[in-house]
């Protein structure tokens, strides 16, 4: 038996992070960790397989449509399917791997297996029992199920088996509009499949600002993806590896049928507490199955803390990483804060989508006075060089203050731009210190600038 300060409970953004920060603060740390890598969902099965697997196909896209009118002739690569998916493999060996590098150069111990709470204070992997002044659960999520639709891996994936395919489906369905059916149906569709998504509510990315929202629908149709809205789905049947979907329009109930080689089923993930021994230790859990934690991340059990994806909030690796650092600080008896108005949310497709803090929606609701200022990227000349003129910057700011409340990007880099509205926003800045702060010509990020210039007396390019 060994003692800690501190055992860790799954090796995803949340756990490892948590436990590299646990060492750093001169803690005695574990991190148990049951998949054959360290990384979890993250590393292994999730954002950075995806975005392997969406960087490969828009250099594809990019070749088929750019390269001629830039000059650059010649035929357009053919796909070799098994070295794109070993190229995804190695991107994700090199990752895990760092996190093993890490938790050497930190100390963090590794404890290979499945770990249980027999009782607070003890951490049980394999047949070693380990004492723990704190343990800190990680264990992170899996796919939510859908009533009707049995996953097999195979011809119905979740997004596991989507990063897996045996070859590249001529079609294939998405249940589910969101963030996974988006990237993973982008994916496809850039490798020739038939991708036809089917929603059940009227709009795709639910929770997202409805006028980007409408435009990323908007760009996905013009790259081919086909979109059934207000559809539930109400089961899927798989025979001789075709499968058939059956879904029901809201609007009239009517029942409609389509066939694919392979279905994802992406709609939505759900903690993953299995095995843990939570029941047996009274641990308090919400309606949804996420572990109740309060303001430092503590249960209602002394001595047991949960992060990331098994509480609430978005299930976002960055958002895991920082509830990670925070917890290993309070608990050292640092006073860290994770600042969840200011949480970015990135959709990796082509173009990006980014956004961060309050939608137009969400003002309204609130009955708050606010200013839009808004700027296209075909304004911008570096977007227009780069066939990345689709799309717009848009800022939120308060009508009185002008103080920034909320961001969203469509468009080139999107997903690096808002970090500069992140920063912004940490600092409680107004749009006009964006906007008087000088930025680099020709960049993307001169559209942000652009955008909030135009909260004040107007952008000068559009
Ligand atoms: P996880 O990463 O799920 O890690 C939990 C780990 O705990 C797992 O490795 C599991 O094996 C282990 N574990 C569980 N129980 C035990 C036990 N009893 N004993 C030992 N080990 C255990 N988020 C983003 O921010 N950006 C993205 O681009 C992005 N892309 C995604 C793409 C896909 C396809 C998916 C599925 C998710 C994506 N996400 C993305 C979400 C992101 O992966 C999660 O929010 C994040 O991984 C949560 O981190 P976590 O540490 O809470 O849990
Ligand atoms: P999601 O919550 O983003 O989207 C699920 C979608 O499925 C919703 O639009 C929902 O209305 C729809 N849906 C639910 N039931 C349905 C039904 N019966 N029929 C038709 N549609 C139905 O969930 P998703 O895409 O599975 O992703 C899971 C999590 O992973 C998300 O919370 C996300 O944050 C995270 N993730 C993040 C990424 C990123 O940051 N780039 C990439 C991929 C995943």
């Amino acid at each position: 038996m060994s003692s800690y300060d501190v055992i860790v409970i799954g090796a995803g953004p949340g756990g490892y992070v948590c436990a590299i920060r646990c060492a750093q603060l001169g803690m005695k740390v574990a991190c148990v960790e049951g998949r054959e890598t360290l990384g979890g969902t993250c590393l292994n099965v999730g954002c950075i397989p995806s975005k392997a697997m969406l960087h490969a196909t828009h250099m594809l896209h990019e070749a088929e449509h750019n390269f001629a009118t830039m000059g650059l002739k010649g035929k357009a690569p053919s796909v070799d399917w098994k070295q794109m998916l070993s190229y995804k493999d190695d991107t994700i060996a090199q990752n895990t791997g760092g996190i093993e590098f890490l938790f050497k150069k930190n100390k963090v111990d590794w404890l290979k297996g499945w770990g249980t709470i027999p009782e607070a204070g003890k951490v049980k992997v394999g047949d070693e029992v380990h004492e723990a002044k704190h343990i800190v659960i990680a264990s992170g999520s899996e796919a939510a199920s859908l009533p009707g639709v049995e996953v097999d891996e195979k011809t119905v994936v979740t997004s596991t088996g989507a990063l897996e395919l045996g070859k590249i489906p001529k079609k294939l369905v998405v249940i589910g509009a969101g963030v996974i059916g988006l990237e993973l149906g982008s994916v496809y569709a850039r490798l020739g499949a038939e991708v036809e998504v089917v929603e059940f509510l009227d709009a795709i990315t639910p929770g997202m600002d409805k006028e980007i929202a409408r435009q990323f629908q908007k760009m996905l149709t013009k790259q081919g993806l086909k979109f059934t809205l207000g559809a539930a789905v109400q089961g899927v049947e798989v025979k001789n590896n075709k499968a058939t979907v059956t879904y029901k329009l809201r609007k009239d109930d009517s029942e409609h049928t389509m066939t694919a080689d392979t279905v994802l089923v992406a709609t939505g993930r759900k903690p993953y507490t299995k095995g843990l021994g939570l029941e047996e230790l009274g641990v308090e859990m919400s309606e949804r199955g996420q572990i109740k934690t309060d303001g430092k991340y503590a249960t209602n059990v002394a001595g047991i803390y949960a992060v990331g994806d098994t509480i609430a909030g978005p299930m976002l690796a960055h958002k895991a990483e920082d509830e990670g650092m925070a917890v290993a600080e309070g608990i050292a008896g640092q006073h860290p804060h994770v600042n969840y108005g200011v949480i970015p949310g990135v959709i990796y497709t082509h173009p990006e989508v980014a956004n961060v803090g309050e939608t137009e929606e969400t003002l309204r609701e609130q009955g708050r006075k606010y200013k839009v200022g808004k700027f296209p990227f075909m304004g911008n000349a570096r977007a227009k060089a780069n066939f990345a003129g689709d799309g717009f910057v848009k800022i939120l700011v308060d009508a009185t203050t002008d103080r920034i409340l909320g961001a969203h990007i469509i468009g080139p880099m999107a997903g690096d731009l808002i970090h500069e509205i992140c920063v912004a926003m940490e600092f409680g800045a107004a749009a006009e210190d964006l906007a008087r702060t000088c930025h680099a010509h020709p960049t993307y990020s001169e559209a942000v600038r652009e955008a909030a210039l135009a909260c004040g007396d107007g952008a000068i390019h559009a």
